[in-house]
């Protein structure tokens, strides 16, 4: 992307609740299965504005939670959800191929893909406290063989697989999958549904072509979701090093 598309990128998203399908009942059946409570610490890494950091700090009252993401405008927002909660949120820029501190829960959603499910997950082993666990989203095909509208959809990631194949790269990172669900249908529309009000929003106002084009873009992605809302998933995972 260029400075001039990442800027349009960005216009586009402003202000968007999530930057990824999910919802506060995903963040919760996680915390539930892995019995997770008490002064735990928690790394919501690749956070985007916050959304699931504001369901893990109201579902874990006791917690630390450290929310990172690379990219400040979506930190910014995350800042403002975290204030009400004091010290013990914080959101800050982060490169999570890297992070600070050792954690109970790693909370990962719709970002693993950027380091890669066995990279990412091989270079958090050392991040993990003992009895630690990693919960992450990804993009996966439910059904076989996939139909061409779900394909459609995922064709800027011809590297989506069935769930045997996201397994494959949790084992070949040293991990077991301890629990594992399905995100599809309505997280999906909490997250394009702010997306279509933001765009038809800017659609009326004068803009750059850049905007135009990632308004377009965003316009097919929402388009495609729709032509395949019932195939169109993330698997939800909690993982375990063996
Ligand atoms: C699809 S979005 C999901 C955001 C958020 N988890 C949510 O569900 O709203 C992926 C996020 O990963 C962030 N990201 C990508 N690579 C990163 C890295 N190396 N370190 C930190 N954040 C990263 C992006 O800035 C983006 O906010």
């Amino acid at each position: 992307m260029t400075p001039e598309e990442w800027d349009a990128f960005l216009q586009v998203h402003h202000g968007l609740p999530r930057e990824g399908p999910g919802a506060p009942a995903d963040v919760q059946w996680a915390v539930q299965t892995i019995g997770l409570h008490g002064h735990v610490h928690v790394l919501d890494a690749g956070c985007g504005p916050g959304a699931d950091m504001v369901t893990l700090a109201e579902g874990l009252p006791e917690a630390e939670i450290t929310a990172i993401d690379k990219t400040g405008q979506f930190i910014e927002l995350a800042q403002q959800r975290a204030a009400p909660f004091g010290p013990r949120v914080t959101a800050q820029v982060g490169d999570m191929a890297a992070p600070d501190g050792i954690y109970d829960l790693i909370w990962c959603a719709g970002a693993l893909y950027f380091l890669g499910v066995t990279d990412g997950l091989r270079g958090w082993h050392g991040a993990l406290n003992t009895g630690g666990r990693i919960a992450f989203s990804h993009p996966v095909l439910p059904r076989t063989p996939p139909s061409e509208a779900v394909m459609r959809f995922w064709e800027e990631y011809p590297e989506v697989t069935d769930p045997q194949g996201i397994e494959d790269q949790v084992t070949a990172a040293g991990y077991n999958v301890m629990a594992h669900r399905m995100i599809i249908g309505a997280p999906w529309q909490a997250y394009y549904d702010p997306m279509q009000v933001r765009i038809d929003t800017l659609r009326d106002q004068d803009t750059t072509a850049a905007v135009q084009a990632a308004i377009a873009e965003s316009q097919t992605e929402i388009d495609r979701w729709r032509a395949a809302s019932d195939e169109v998933a993330y698997a939800l995972l909690i993982v375990a090093p063996v």
